[in-house]
């Protein structure tokens, strides 16, 4: 009886090989299908794979200086000296993490004045960077929101938003934000959409420098924005991740979350600390959440702990020490202050040399003024799919960006401006010009 089971189980588990005359081991993930790369690491792939010394990788999101290598900053080095130096432990944080850094992240976004009055209603917890306090946020919504489980993205959004608020347990919709025809906002579009999304929706916003298009509202359009979401009692989610990219001013870029959050909106708010100090792979970053009194603070912060101790236990602590002391130690926030401002206006100048190129060196009949009126670490370029990505059936058109010239970067268009030097930016604009004329 027994023998005749377990034969029975060997057979189901096992699969039986005619050659051998054997049962082979019928392995448990032979039903897993293969997946698709992410759409930007699959990018950095192919162009490594480039032999061609002209090759340029415009698709991933990391700050580069004018020769293209990734930059530290001189206030984070010195920050980790002084870590380095001071002997610290590596104890686990608490769960919401390291609270000097929670605090000095708190202040960095919603002001210092805000805080002090503000601060005893506002629950900050450390997270696994950007990514991570939107994981948060989204888990939190999907579990206590109470009247809606769908999230409202701005097309075209950061390409993770959709998979980090589904796997999160929400629904995502969309609305209209960039106008192709004006290559800049539409802000019509924009506000339809929200005026037209059931009441109490909630509404995702990127802060500033928004990701892919760069194009922000202005601070006029922020306002009308803030009235309108009240209007309609939906609820404000903002991701910023690039506060300082925008304008090279960290206040400036922090208009919309202050606007709404002294407009008397109990937003959440997710940052990353990876840009703005360079600190991509420490992975520090902050999530907030503004309740109404102590006793709500102190409910949603419990649950907050409750959401994440599952997920990762605690943040890790090296990145949280470095930015808490760039932004607590006066000289090494004037620094980083400075920092900030320089990797802004370097982009800012290789907007306006490759805008120029194209029209005066390259004599482009198109203006181009969108490369110099979009903001932070990207531009949409407005090139279509094929202009940028190889069509095999389209083998006549010669002149494709990433096959002829070497240039990587995403299927919409984006570049990462970033990527962009002195040293490379003619033959950028020459490449354009040749797929675009
Ligand atoms: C719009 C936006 N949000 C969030 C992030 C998250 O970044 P990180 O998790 O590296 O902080 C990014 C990164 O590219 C982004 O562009």
């Amino acid at each position: 009886m027994l023998s005749l089971r377990s034969s029975t189980i060997t057979k189901t588990l096992h699969k039986y090989s005619p050659r051998s005359g054997l049962y082979r081991f019928a392995s448990t993930w032979a039903n897993v299908e293969q997946g698709p790369p992410d759409a930007i690491l699959g990018i950095t792939e192919a162009y490594k794979k480039d032999t061609d010394p002209k090759k340029i990788n415009l698709g991933v999101g990391a700050y580069r200086d004018d020769n293209g290598k990734p930059y530290v900053l001189n206030a984070v080095r010195k920050a980790e000296q002084k870590l380095l130096n001071d002997k610290l432990d590596k104890e686990y944080l608490p769960i919401t993490g390291l609270a000097s850094f929670t605090k000095e992240a708190g202040k960095l976004a919603f002001g210092a004045d805000f805080i002090s009055s503000n601060g005893g209603n506002i629950v900050i917890s450390q997270s696994i960077s950007g990514t991570g306090a939107l994981r948060i946020g989204g888990s939190f919504l999907g579990r206590f929101y109470p009247h809606a489980k769908t999230i409202y993205v701005p097309t075209p959004t950061w390409g993770n938003h959709k998979a980090v608020f589904s796997d999160s347990g929400l629904g995502v919709a969309q609305y209209r934000y960039f106008d192709k025809n004006t290559n800049g906002l539409d802000f019509n579009g924009m506000k339809e959409d929200i005026l037209n999304a059931p009441k109490n929706s909630i509404i995702l916003l990127h802060a500033c420098a928004h990701n892919p298009t760069g194009v922000d509202p202005t601070p006029a359009q922020w306002d009308d924005l803030s009235e309108l979401l009240k209007e309609r009692s939906h609820f404000a989610f903002f991701d910023m991740a690039y506060q300082g990219f925008a304008s090279g001013d960290i206040d400036k870029d922090a208009y919309a979350v202050r606007k709404f959050a002294s407009d008397g909106h109990q937003v959440i708010l997710c940052q990353s600390f990876a840009k703005n100090m360079g600190l991509y792979g420490e992975r520090a970053g902050a999530f907030s959440l503004i309740t109404s009194n102590p006793k709500e603070k102190a409910a949603v912060e419990s649950q907050i702990k409750i959401l994440i101790r599952p997920m990762y236990s605690n943040p890790p602590v090296n990145g949280a020490r470095i930015a808490s002391l760039v932004l607590s130690d006066p000289a090494l926030r004037s620094e980083w202050l400075s920092e900030v401002k320089d990797m802004a206006n370097r982009i800012i100048t290789m907007r306006e040399k490759l805008q120029n190129h194209l029209v005066n060196d390259f004599q482009s009949k198109k203006s181009w003024n969108h490369i110099t009126d979009q903001i932070g670490m990207f531009c949409f370029t407005g090139l279509a799919p094929d202009q940028v990505t190889i069509a095999p059936q389209n083998t006549f058109k010669a002149e494709r960006l990433t096959r002829d010239f070497h240039v990587y970067l995403t299927k919409d268009g984006r570049i990462s401006m970033a990527g962009v030097t002195s040293h490379n930016v003619k033959y950028l604009a020459e490449a354009i010009h040749e797929v675009t004329k």
